[in-house]
């Protein structure tokens, strides 16, 4: 039986035939993305970073009050996925939640992604002596309005241990459905 793998040991030296066998596994490899969202949510339990709840009552009261709202899907994935990043790096979250989500979701909800803690600031950076008005930077842009609401109306909100969340294998087809198999190429 012919090996799925190519045989080359230098990238140089890999015919036709070695990269057809690369990009049939690649192809493959995308239906696990949305498991590993999930996964990195899951890892999110426990996770309290000085808040009065972990970061994944966070997650899940946040698309909860996006689900209530009547968001559309992608909207609600994102607003339960924008702190996922906080599982790598705290301080880019934004930025590595927006390239994740950036071959599954409109070029709106990408920028909500990267730049949402700007938004939040107006909340808090008062009291590490940020400026508070950094969303002011992107009023002019399409998604400030949609930015706005997820900040302040869900994520904002998202902070009660107590709060009713709906569970997160209620997500789970949402998840399965936003990060589907077949990602638009991203430039
Ligand atoms: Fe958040």
């Amino acid at each position: 039986m012919p090996s799925e793998q190519a045989t080359f040991t230098r990238m140089q030296d890999g015919t036709r035939d070695d990269w057809m066998k690369i990009a049939a596994a690649h192809k493959k490899d995308f239906h696990h993305t949305a498991e590993r969202f999930i996964d990195m949510l899951r890892q999110l339990e426990g996770v309290t970073l000085g808040f009065s709840c972990d970061q994944l009552q966070h997650a899940l009261m946040t698309g909860t009050l996006a689900r209530r709202a009547g968001a559309t899907d992608e909207e609600i994935v994102v607003a339960l996925c924008h702190d996922i990043a906080k599982v790598i790096n705290v301080p880019n979250h934004g930025a590595i939640a927006a390239e994740m989500f950036k071959p599954y979701v409109n070029d709106h909800l990408y920028h909500v992604l990267k730049y949402h803690q700007d938004f939040q600031g107006e909340h808090y950076y008062a009291y590490l002596d940020a400026p508070t008005d950094l969303r002011l930077k992107y009023i002019d842009e399409p998604w400030y309005d949609l930015a706005v609401k997820l900040v302040d109306e869900w994520d904002a909100e998202g902070f009660d241990p107590n709060f009713e969340v709906d569970p997160l294998e209620s997500f789970i087809p949402l998840i399965r459905k936003v990060v589907h198999a077949e990602p638009k190429a991203v430039g």
